[in-house]
This record gives structure tokens, sequence and C-alpha cells, in this order.
């Protein structure tokens, strides 16, 4: 018998927010606790020879080290993993952990990436800084047309590595007719699905190999957890479970993987307010005279509007908006005169955040992929919609 698994059966729902309550979650396997318990242990004892040889011999489905298996992190990774419709799940100690996992699983010395411009900071710097150390060079394109991978493509090229929507500027690749073209040539594909989760993009079912999460955002959404996840096959993902997972050891300890699982059980309606909300923001800031442009796929002016009708279910509640000014101190009135918008990095918690990604970017990237100074980044909390509009609106007021 698994050490996973106590032989109860509940009927299987496929409706979500049935999944992200009772997934995972098999009370009976911990003296029927409603919540599971923290198993916070390194090692896992054996009452016998035979016990400790049937553990090494099943390893995946036995607990014999914390950097392996821990009965906590396992409830999290059953309940991502059917929240995402994916055959296996692994839980990592941040998004980057998780990110440099799934790309270092996909290639090797003289192997060649395409990715995008418009990539996270710290993975773009993954793949145009580090990689190339041990032989891995990328290609970064705009990659909002699908013709562009293809040409971008190497006889070498072994992963496209997408982010969709980008994270600051919002801009999507067309899943379906990327991953056509990777899987014509056997290239890998990997998303950070991140900004919508697997509520809003379903990566799988449109052809994506393996998505990764940075979990820190609205997975567990409280903003007290920094941790990360790789879904896909039982094949891709056990591959990082024998390789990346235990060698670079990027694990998540099970305080912060329980504290996931607790933030899981309410996503479908945590993510349903914040697209409520961001709604609500969005229709103000693109009639808002200060606000030239506001960055949105959820939103009819976004440039890929149809593309995200056809493979999201609309936005999340990260936007950015352009305001009409290039002055640094009209910039900086605004930003300093919001009161429930935290200036900080990060997003997807209960909180509303607003980030100047000039400041952000300058150290992250260089200078020629920095963004314009007038772009400001808005995540919409959980506060109350009508609060938000009437700070932002001071706020702009005083540009
Ligand atoms: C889009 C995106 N992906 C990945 C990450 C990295 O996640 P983490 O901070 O959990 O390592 C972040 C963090 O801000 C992010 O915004």
């Amino acid at each position: 018998m698994s050490q996973f698994d106590s032989g109860r059966r509940r009927p299987e729902s496929h409706r979500i927010e049935t999944i992200a309550v009772h997934t995972g979650d098999d009370p009976f396997r911990f003296l029927g606790a409603a919540a599971p318990p923290i198993v916070q242990t390194s090692t896992f004892l054996f009452d016998s020879y035979e016990a400790l040889e049937e553990a090494f011999a099943n390893p995946a489905t036995h607990c014999i080290y914390t950097r392996g298996n821990n009965p906590t992190v396992r409830v999290t990774e059953e309940k991502l993993a059917a929240l995402e419709g994916a055959e296996a799940c692994r839980l990592f100690g941040s998004g980057m952990a998780a990110i440099s996992a799934a790309i270092l699983s996909c290639v090797k010395a003289g192997d060649h990436i395409v990715s995008l411009k418009t990539v996270y900071g710290p993975a773009y710097n993954l793949m145009a800084t580090w990689l190339p150390r041990f032989g891995v060079e990328t290609t970064f394109i705009d990659g909002t047309d699908p013709a562009e991978w293809e040409e971008a493509s190497r006889p070498n090229t072994t992963l496209f590595y997408l982010e969709s929507p980008s994270t600051m500027v919002m801009k999507l690749q067309d899943l379906r007719a990327v991953t056509a073209i990777a899987k014509a040539r056997s290239i890998r594909t990997i998303i950070d699905n991140s900004y919508s989760t697997m509520l809003l993009q379903r990566p799988l079912e449109l052809g994506v190999d393996m998505s990764v999460y940075s979990a820190t955002k609205y997975l567990n959404g409280h903003s007290d957890v920094v941790a990360g996840a790789v879904l896909g096959s039982s094949e891709l993902v056990g591959r990082i479970n024998q390789a990346e997972f235990p060698l670079l050891g990027g694990i998540s300890g099970p305080m912060d993987a329980w504290l996931i699982a607790r933030g899981l059980r309410t996503l479908p309606i945590r993510m349903r307010q914040h697209q409520e909300s961001a709604a609500k923001v969005v229709d103000f800031l693109v009639k808002h005279p200060r606000v030239t442009r506001v960055n949105y796929p959820g939103h009819p002016s976004h440039p890929q509007y149809e593309l995200a009708c056809r493979q999201m279910k609309g936005g999340s509640s990260l936007l950015s908006i352009e305001l009409d000014t290039n002055e640094l101190d009209a910039v900086k009135r605004f930003v300093n005169g919001v009161h429930y918008f935290g200036l900080g990095v990060s997003w997807g918690g209960h909180e509303s955040l607003l980030m100047a990604p000039l400041i952000a970017q300058s150290r992250e990237l260089p200078p020629d992929k920095w963004q314009s100074m007038n772009l400001v980044r808005l995540h919409v909390g959980l506060e109350a919609a009508e609060d938000l509009i009437e700070d932002l609106d001071q706020a702009l007021r005083l540009m």
C-alpha cells in the first residue's frame, strides 16, 4: 500500500471548485484530520529492514527523505496536478527553481532555445547570460507572430520557452500555432502560466508540454510563501524528478507546501473576484484622460483580444498602464500618491500592488531591454474595487 493513499475513495469530480477543495486531501491517512498535518521532518524511519527495502524499491510511493517525498508536499502536488489536468507535478522552493529545473531538463551543451524578449527578467538572465556558460544559446524574439518561432528555430533547437501573457506588457503567443510548429520539429515547449493560472488558461490542453508556475503568485495568493511548480506528463516530470529535482535540490519545505494547499482551496473564488475587480478598474482606466494605454488581455482594446478570447478565459488581475507623461517627477507623484496599492514587486496576493517597471528592470535587465518610463504595472487585489478606483483617481490627479 502506498504511503500516500488510505484506500478510501470519493466520487471524482471534474469541477474545478470541488477539485480545489478535496483532491490531494485524504483525511483518513491522517487520523481524519480535515486539514492535513505539516509533516515537518527531514527523514523518515522504518521499523524493519524489509520496510526500508520496500521503500527503496518504490521511491515514488514512499517517503524516505524530504528532498524526495514528503506527505504534506504530496498533498499540494496532487491538488495542483488535478487542477491542471496534468499527470504529474513537482513543487519547488521558488518559481525560479521550477523554471530552471524545467529548462535544464530540456537542454544539453550544443542545444538552442527560442524564447521571448519580454520574458520574466531572471528567466531571461538564466537563458541570456548563464546557460551560455554550458554551451546553450538562446534567441529572443517578439513571439506574437507564430512564423517568428519557425524562423528562429535551428536544427539544434530543443526548446521553445513561452510566457503568455508576458507580465509587464501582457503580450500573447498563439499557443496552438506555436506548439504545432514545435511538435513538427520535435521541439519541447514550456510555458510560464503564472499570469493566468490553470483556471484561465489550460496550456497542456493547447499542446504545451510543461507548464511552470511561480506559486508565489495566485496559486498561494496570500503573499506569505515563495514557491514554484512544474506540471506535465509523467514522463517529462518524471525525468525532472530523477535529475534536476533531487540534484539541484530546490525543493519546497512542508510548511510552505501546506500554505500553498491552503491557498489552492480558495483559488477559484479568488480568481473570480480578482477578475471582477480588474474589469471594473480597467473600465475606469481606459476612459481616464491621463492614461494613454491599458495593457490588459481581457479588454477589447488589447491588440490580441481575439487571440485572448480563443485561448484564455479572460484576463487575471495584472495589467499595466501608460501614463500621458514622460516626466519622471509626474510619474513619481502618481506612484507616491496611491494608498491601497502597495509599492513593491510580485503580484497575485490578496493585496493590490503597483510597480514602476523601470526600477524593477534596471536591476534585472540591460538598459536596451528597459520599458519606457511611463509604464506602471498594477495588480488588482481583493479589496473593494470601488476603493481601488477612488485611490487611482486621486493619485492620477496628483500627476
Ligand atoms: C512571470 C513570473 N514568472 C516567474 C517568477 C519567479 O517566481 P519566484 O519569485 O517564485 O521565484 C515571477 C516572479 O515575480 C514572475 O513574475
